[in-house]
């Protein structure tokens, strides 16, 4: 059987690895549309040898496809999610416009596949940092119950689309012939710097970022008990994140016990050469599947704590991977049918 499917923000940085995962993974696909802004009517797209055009998204693009891939932030998603469903599509969201929404399971496939059973026309995909954290911790959670995770993150302009990875490239080029950089879709200089991650405060002066991390995690892991801290920070780094992790568990965790655990973890891959001070890297995890995890070490100021660092590519297991990897599960568990009940708008 293969299916009708529609990449919605098809030119973005998420939906042209969308386009190429599908190709890769052989996902059974019918029929392709690629949806995205006016702005880009008239280009063309590849799939499978083949040049696709772009179409500028409406009610009628939604008809006769089983399975939307969005990708076009959150209010793109709010406008055109329930109008999918409501023509017989299942969506499977990228924004964060309904990660929160009790009626929508939130799927990291490696951590909670059963949620996605429970869907009701729409599943939404994680938070980029929050998926990389979530498949790494959640097979040490399995053993060992966490009780508390300390995040630092080093997210890459990948994050914020690809203009914002197009404006550091021009901002290097810039300073490196002694211009000062411009920055237009992000907020400040990224190219040589970093700053907190720029998404809205709340008022205990936590970034929506850091409360992705906090909220989603705990929905995906089922429990509301883990205390989650995070500081999220954007650097200049084109493509794949980083994390600094500190975990502490209800009793100590040898990390012996949890790099065994984590070389049989899916979609983790352990890279650790301590005698040359070698472990995950952005360049080393640009382009791959798995979450690369290092560092591993005990927390020397809790005997509780484990501290490890990790690296994933924020397009592909951040993003795109995730999405097409719960595609790939709802065809397995034959689960790509249309709502009976449809999510409130
Ligand atoms: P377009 O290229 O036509 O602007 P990124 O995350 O890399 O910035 O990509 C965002 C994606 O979302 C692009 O494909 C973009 O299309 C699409 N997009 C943004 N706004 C809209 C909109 N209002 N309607 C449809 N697609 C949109």
């Amino acid at each position: 059987k293969s299916y009708r499917v529609a990449i919605l923000g098809a030119t973005g940085a998420v939906g042209t690895e969308l386009l190429e995962l599908l190709e890769q993974r052989n996902f059974p696909v019918s029929d392709l549309k690629l949806l995205a802004s006016e702005r880009s009517v008239g280009r063309t797209l590849q799939f499978k040898g083949e040049n696709l055009p772009i179409e500028s998204v409406s009610d009628r693009a939604f008809e006769n496809v089983d399975l939307v891939l969005a990708s076009a932030g959150g209010s793109t998603s709010k406008t055109w999610a329930a109008i999918a469903v409501e023509k017989g599509a299942v969506v499977i969201d990228n924004s964060s416009a309904f990660r929160m929404n009790p009626e929508v399971p939130l799927v990291v496939p490696e951590v909670n596949p059963q949620a996605a059973a429970n869907h009701q026309g729409i599943i939404a995909n994680p938070n980029c940092t929050t998926i990389l954290m979530a498949v790494a911790v959640w097979p040490l959670h399995q053993v060992k119950s966490v009780q508390r995770i300390v995040a630092a993150t080093y997210q890459s302009a990948s994050g914020a689309g690809a203009k914002a990875m197009a404006e550091v490239k021009n901002q290097a080029n810039a300073i490196l012939q002694g211009h000062s950089p411009v920055a237009e879709v992000l907020p400040y200089p990224l190219a040589f710097n970093l700053f907190p991650h720029n998404s809205p405060l709340n008022d205990f002066g936590y970034c929506e970022e850091e409360m992705k991390m906090v909220n989603e995690t705990r929905k995906i892991f089922g429990t509301q008990e883990i205390r989650i801290t995070a500081t999220c920070v954007r650097v200049p780094v084109l493509r794949a994140h980083s994390e600094a992790i500190n975990l502490e568990f209800e009793e100590p965790f040898s990390p012996d016990e949890a790099r065994d655990i984590l070389s049989r973890s899916p979609g983790v891959k352990l890279l650790e050469d301590w005698e040359s001070n070698y472990f995950p890297m952005p360049i080393e995890a640009t382009g791959k599947d798995e979450v690369l995890v290092g560092r591993i070490r005990q927390d020397i100021s809790h005997p509780h704590g484990l501290e490890l660092w990790l690296c994933g590519d924020q397009i592909r297991k951040g993003a795109a991977l995730n999405a097409v990897q719960i595609a790939e599960l709802l065809v397995e568990k034959n689960l790509l049918k249309p709502a009976q009940v449809y999510v409130s708008r």
